[in-house]
């Protein structure tokens, strides 16, 4: 009896503090656009964010401009005009008006993507245009589907292509984007890589086709010096008019 005691006891002591903690991990800001420390070639930044067990959001732009924004679905954004070079962005969650949690975002504005001042301890961050331009979160997303989540409106196909083209002139498509499965290639708010990809160079391709395989009934037949190429130099990536979208 004494050791059940003993063990119910440590047993709640266990789950309290697990609630403990999970309750402190749910306050926090998460970011989802863009990264932290990021280089940018658009002016304007779409700031995402997830927080849970706050009711407003403050944004400092540069010690200069604030913004209140407003939660729905523990997510809040904002749309913020940046100036040249460095630029410091304060986020602060609030619940009755106290801060639950701070972070500062550092983002960086060149129109000169290859400029050697560049920082180099900044990585490159590329937003959906169509978001840095203005359009709207329910584009993509339905907010009366869920109480707590940015739910996407229904469809993957249609929501890619209500405003892209399906390319069904293309002789051969190729397998994922036939099947409009293009949120396995591209991310949909912005990505470190360029188009918004998801993985940079042939690391994109081996997440579908097998790495050894490629290399072992693929690459080892081409000339040396071709299979020292990238995937993309003889492959289309959407189709192509000839066969295995070949360049
Ligand atoms: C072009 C379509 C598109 C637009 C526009 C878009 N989103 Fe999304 N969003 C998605 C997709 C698709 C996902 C699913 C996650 C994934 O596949 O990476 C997602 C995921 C999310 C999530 C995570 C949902 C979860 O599972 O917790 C949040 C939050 C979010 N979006 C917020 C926003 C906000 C805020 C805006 C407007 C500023 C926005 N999105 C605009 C397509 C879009
Ligand atoms: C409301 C319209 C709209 C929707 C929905 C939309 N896009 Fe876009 N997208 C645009 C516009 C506008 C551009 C910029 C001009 C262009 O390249 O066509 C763009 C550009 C792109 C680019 C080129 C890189 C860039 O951002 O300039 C990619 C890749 C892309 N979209 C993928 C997607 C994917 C994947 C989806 C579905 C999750 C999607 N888009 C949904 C409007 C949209
Ligand atoms: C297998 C990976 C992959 C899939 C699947 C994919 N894309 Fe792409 N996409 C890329 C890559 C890589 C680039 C950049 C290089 C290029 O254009 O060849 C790109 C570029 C783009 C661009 C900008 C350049 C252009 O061609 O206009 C748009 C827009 C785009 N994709 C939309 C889509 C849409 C919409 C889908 C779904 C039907 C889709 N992509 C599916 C890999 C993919
Ligand atoms: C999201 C998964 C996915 C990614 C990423 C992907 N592929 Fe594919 N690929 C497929 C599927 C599915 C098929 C169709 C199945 C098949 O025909 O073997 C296919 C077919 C192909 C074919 C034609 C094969 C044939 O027999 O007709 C080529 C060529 C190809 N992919 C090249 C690439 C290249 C190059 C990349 C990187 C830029 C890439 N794929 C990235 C899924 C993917
Ligand atoms: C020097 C040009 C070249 C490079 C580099 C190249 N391919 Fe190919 N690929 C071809 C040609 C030509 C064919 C069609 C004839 C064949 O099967 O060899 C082909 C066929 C394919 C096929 C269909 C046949 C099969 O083996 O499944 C896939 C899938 C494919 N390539 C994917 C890739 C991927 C992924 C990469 C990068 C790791 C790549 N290719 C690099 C030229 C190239």
């Amino acid at each position: 009896m004494k050791r059940l005691g003993k063990a119910i006891i440590l047993l709640s002591i266990f789950f309290y503090t697990n609630i403990l903690l999970s309750a402190e991990a749910d306050t926090k800001i998460k970011l989802l656009s863009p990264t932290n420390m990021a280089i940018v070639t658009q002016e304007v930044s779409v700031v995402i964010g997830e927080i849970k067990g706050a009711d407003a959001v403050e944004l400092v732009i540069n010690s200069k401009d604030k913004h209140t924004l407003k939660i729905e679905k523990n997510t809040f954004y904002d749309r913020i005009n940046l100036k040249s070079g460095e630029n410091k962005i304060k986020i602060s969650a609030l619940n009755k008006g106290k801060s639950i949690d701070a972070i500062e975002v550092k983002i960086f504005y060149t129109k000169d993507i290859k400029a050697k001042n560049n920082p180099k301890e900044y990585s490159f961050f590329y937003f959906h245009t169509m978001l840095a331009e203005g359009g709207e979160c329910n584009e993509c997303h339905d907010l009366k589907l869920s109480i707590d989540k940015y739910e996407l409106k229904k469809g993957d196909r249609g929501l890619c292509f209500n405003c892209h083209d399906e390319r069904l002139d293309l002789k051969y498509v190729h397998g994922p984007v036939a099947g409009g499965a293009c949120l396995s290639c591209h991310n949909p708010h912005g990505s470190e890589n360029e188009f918004t990809i998801r993985y940079s160079g042939d690391k994109l391709c081996y997440f579908c086709h097998e790495e050894e395989r490629m290399k072992a009934d693929h690459l080892s037949k081409l000339k040396p010096e071709d299979a020292k190429k990238t995937c993309e130099n003889c492959h289309y990536v959407h189709g192509g008019d000839k066969e295995f979208f070949i360049k």
